[in-house]
């Protein structure tokens, strides 16, 4: 018997992929509430990039609702938990926001994990882009909690590092509009 035909998605598959739109839409509302805090406390950098952030996570969280519906499954559209309203400094957001994409990069494993069970190797293809996001994101974040630190509860330092994330964010918005948005083939 030759192989069948692996045009639509496996339901284990399409409840996995789900699951992630799940959290990369979940992401986006933790950061947006991390970009509204750091709005009202004095850090208008850190907030234009949380916000830039918020963004590029709904579109993680699109191109697998177009991704999902390609190929023949349902996206569903999830209810969210509340995120955290309130934070105890610069630190302690980044620090959050370390621990959440180095969960989110656990789940793209998993994910991946699971297109390779299923056999669905497109899939598991679509998913290389997240798994280098993952690996940028990472790095990113982590560049920034070493700055955070440098600074310290120096005012000054932070002041500075404030302005530094002023410009990551333009470079953040203008790399986010290039990539083309959530119908970017990746
Ligand atoms: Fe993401
Ligand atoms: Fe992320």
């Amino acid at each position: 018997m030759g192989p069948k035909k692996p045009i639509m998605i496996t339901k284990v598959l399409e409840k996995a992929i789900n699951e992630q739109i799940k959290r990369e839409e979940h992401s986006s509302r933790i950061y947006l509430s991390m970009a509204s805090w750091a709005e009202r406390n004095g850090y208008p950098g850190a907030s234009n990039w949380l916000y830039v952030q918020t963004e590029e996570e709904r579109i993680h969280m699109l191109k697998l609702v177009h991704y999902l519906n390609d190929r023949g499954g349902m996206a569903v559209i999830p209810s969210l938990e509340a995120p955290a309203p309130k934070f105890k400094s610069l630190l302690d957001v980044f620090q959050e926001v370390l621990k959440h994409e180095e969960y989110i990069s656990a789940s793209i494993n998993e994910l991946y994990a699971t297109c390779v069970k299923e056999k669905d190797f497109t899939s598991a293809n679509y998913l290389q882009w997240y798994i280098t996001e993952q690996i940028e994101e990472e790095k990113t974040v982590r560049s920034i909690l070493d700055q955070i630190k440098l600074a310290g509860t120096d005012k000054g330092g932070l002041f500075m590092m404030d302005k530094e994330f002023a410009a990551m964010a333009i470079a953040k918005r203008a790399a986010l509009a290039q990539s083309g948005g959530a119908n970017a083939v990746t």
